[in-house]
């Protein structure tokens, strides 16, 4: 017989440690101020040693058992039955599989803070090494920050809950303006990070947000805003013929001297909408968040950290520029999650598994209307979970926010709700059944603060029941003194002033990827998307997209493709992107009669595990329009890839040997052909064709040799060979 009782007398206090089959300890009355009667039976997933699990099935808990799981709050329904009720049970959250979580919420009813709670015990979940993954909370209104101090308020009836004040040390973002004007220590005992966004990951329509107060542009200044980023992207040439070089990366300054000195602009555009432009251009650039190199997911979903991104200090504008930023972090953690599925051990180092948690959603995926957000938030809603990524939105208006993101919440969480709108919108959307008392409209608003009901979709958890959520650890809220500064920091800076005076020397960004990536990883290309047709038919066009833009950005050069390549002899696997050759790319072509390996191109890479440093060469030799099209020209029934790396060999001289090697077994050199700092060397004997190429990382270097032909056993017989030779 199990003991629930509730105890009105002085409260034992709670232990946070079990031993095994020992029941666990209720949370005491006292800690719970609000105790209705609801009639309905209670069917819970419970296990006597923690409390009731949400988000996990029967078969999984007992595979896990409490390692991954979060205290939120307990169970604060009373039952006539004594016996069966679960009044004082902890509530305990799945951090293990991912979810898709919604918390609703009149204003003031508690929903920042219950996000706030989920942050704690995601930290700390990660903290007893439980689960490793990366949690983004995205904050407008300043509330999360103060994570980093402790509740020192309320350490009585933590007490009661087992629990101890304590801070947390997340990383916070906050616009890299309102970082340069703080100083020094204050940066550092609140561990803040400077964010930016870079001018290149924003459409022109992200733009039209970002300018016009209705987010949307008039044509002129539409078609005007197309032209420049264009202009930008492919390089234009200046009145006096001078070429202003195609950018991967620009700077809003960038943009507006486009606009003042490209002649085909100056042609095209009245100088009122140039004039108007540019204007507009000069108040975002003040803003302090848009900057070339700025901030990429890598630098803020990073395994076992929780990062914070407050944009409140943007005031007005922290909406646009959220939503731009909550658009990229969604789009990007997919594109690398996805990319790297397949990667096994890499595809932690690239990214983990991310709790993107998003307070005041209805602002960036509403019903109706669109923001910058929209669609990325619903196609992270719809695909993340497949690639190990929570999303946690939090409403005032559930009846206000996209159908399509909360369709996908396998657990909600709602507090007090007053509008019909919104109770209806949770009685449509409810993941279990909702009992006749939660459908009493007098009920649902009168709930008190930190009082919600809790629906699950796991079949274990029949019905929705009362939550009290527990009391925060840390502190929850943001009227401080660093607010004040924030506030100080943004009335201080004039208008005028040049951002480059701002600039931020040695910032301690952690781990920054995209400096890592122009310093030492210029060109590391991106495995193709290993993607089953159904992944791409759930994928929306957003997200092909954006892989393609961002692929090409990446000077990305691979079909994105089933493996094993482009001409897969079943002809199952077609390239989803086709690849676009172009003669430009191709600098120079020759012809020796034997290799100097000194007229061949290395191309060297940063410092790369083996791994990938064959990858990306062996996806070179197969992609590069110049091999592709020799290699690939004509259909052949064969075709083998062997990589050969070398430590510490000159690498023109490991070429010279493989190409000697290969010159004995009668291939002949075709041509040497020089594109994108590669050279490929193709070589042919009746109808079998080669192409070879090399890369270095340090001490190692790789050669990849694609062979094909319609004879099988020639070709392999040339790729044996190889292969032997690599293994020597
Ligand atoms: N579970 C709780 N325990 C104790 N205090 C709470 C709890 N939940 C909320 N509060 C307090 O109630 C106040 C409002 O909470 P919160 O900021 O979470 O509301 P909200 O629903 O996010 O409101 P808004 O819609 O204005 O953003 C805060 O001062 C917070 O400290
Ligand atoms: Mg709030």
């Amino acid at each position: 017989m199990n003991e629930h009782h509730h105890s009105d007398g002085p409260d034992p206090p709670s232990q946070t440690t079990h031993e095994d089959n020992k029941p666990v300890d209720l949370i005491p009355k006292s800690a719970l101020s609000y105790h209705p009667r609801i009639g309905d039976p209670l069917d819970l997933l419970v296990d006597m040693g923690s409390g009731v699990v949400l988000g996990r099935s029967a078969s999984f808990h007992t595979k896990y058992q409490r390692a991954g799981l979060g205290m939120i709050g307990a169970i604060t329904e009373t039952s006539d039955d004594v016996l069966t009720s679960l009044f004082g049970m902890p509530v305990l959250l799945d951090f293990v599989s991912p979810h898709v979580m919604l918390v609703a919420g009149k204003r003031g009813s508690g929903k920042s803070y219950t996000l706030g709670i989920i942050t704690e015990e995601l930290a700390l979940a990660m903290e007893r090494r439980e689960i490793e993954v990366a949690g983004v909370v995205i904050d407008t209104v300043d509330v999360f920050r103060q994570s980093v101090e402790p509740n020192d308020d309320q350490v009585d009836l933590l007490e009661k809950w087992g629990l101890k004040a304590r801070g947390f040390p997340f990383a916070v973002y906050i616009p890299r303006r309102t970082y340069a004007g703080l100083p020094d220590e204050v940066k550092k005992k609140a561990r803040l990070f400077p964010l930016a966004i870079s001018p290149r990951e924003l459409t022109a329509s992200d733009w039209g947000f970002v300018l016009e107060k209705g987010g949307q542009l008039s044509t002129a200044m539409d078609n005007l805003m197309g032209d420049v980023l264009e202009s930008l992207r492919k390089g234009y040439s200046l009145e006096s013929g001078e070429k202003v070089p195609l950018k991967r990366d620009f700077s809003i300054p960038d943009m507006i001297q486009c606009i003042d000195s490209n002649p085909s602009i100056l042609e095209l555009y009245q100088p009122a909408s140039r004039t108007a432009m540019i204007q507009r251009l000069r108040r975002a650039d003040r803003l302090g968040v848009f900057h070339p190199g700025g901030t990429s997911a890598q630098d803020l979903a990073i395994a076992g950290q929780i990062t914070i991104i407050d944009v409140a200090p943007l005031g007005s504008d922290a909406n646009t520029v959220l939503a731009i930023l909550t658009n990229m972090l969604c789009r990007q953690v997919l594109t690398y999650r996805m990319a790297w599925t397949d990667e096994g051990e890499s595809a932690r180092e690239e990214l983990p598994p991310t709790w993107l948690i998003i307070d005041e959603a209805h602002t960036l995926v509403p019903k109706s209307g669109s923001t910058p957000a929209k669609e990325a938030i619903v196609g992270y809603a719809k695909l993340g979970r497949r690639f190990g990524c929570s999303l946690v939105l939090c409403t005032q208006q559930p009846s206000a926010v996209s159908d399509e993101a909360i369709s996908q919440a396998d657990i909600i969480l709602s507090h007090s709700l007053s509008h019909d709108n919104d109770i209806k919108a949770l009685q449509q959307r409810a993941p279990a059944v909702m009992p006749e008392k939660f459908r009493d409209k007098v009920f649902i608003s009168s709930l008190p603060r930190g009082v919600g009901i809790v629906f699950d979709q796991t079949t274990e958890n029949k019905r929705g029941f009362m939550i009290q959520v527990r009391p925060r650890v840390s502190q929850h809220g943001g009227t401080d003194r660093l607010s004040a500064l924030f506030e100080a920091v943004r009335l201080m800076i004039p208008d005028e002033i040049e951002l480059e005076e701002l600039e931020i020397k040695g910032a301690a960004a952690p781990e920054s990827i995209e400096e890592g990536i122009a310093k030492d990883l210029p060109e590391v290309p991106r495995p193709p998307l290993k993607l089953s047709k159904e992944d791409w038919e759930v994928m929306d066009a957003w997200m092909k997209e954006y892989i393609e833009g961002y692929f090409e950005r990446q000077k990305q050069e691979y079909a994105i493709t089933e493996e094993p390549g482009p001409r897969e002899e079943d002809g199952a696997a077609k390239p989803l992107l086709e690849w676009t050759i172009t003669d430009a790319d191709i600098q120079e072509e020759y012809t020796p009669a034997e290799i100097d390996g000194s007229v061949v191109s290395i191309r060297r890479f940063g410092p790369i595990t083996r791994s990938l440093l064959t990858k990306a060469v062996a996806r070179k030799v197969l992609y590069s329009p110049v091999t592709h099209t020799y290699l690939f020209g004509r259909d052949s029934l064969a075709r083998e890839t062997t990589s050969i790396v070398r430590t510490d060999i000159e690498p023109h001289l490991l070429v010279e040997e493989i190409v000697s090697k290969m010159g004995a077994m009668g291939m002949q050199i075709d041509s040497i052909k020089d594109s994108d700092g590669f050279s490929f060397v193709m070589l042919n004997k009746d109808s079998i064709r080669a192409g070879l190429s090399v890369g270095a990382s340090g001490p190692m270097t790789c050669v990849a040799v694609a062979v094909v032909g319609d004879s099988r056993k020639e070709v392999s017989s040339i790729s044996n060979q190889l292969s032997e030779y690599a293994e020597e």
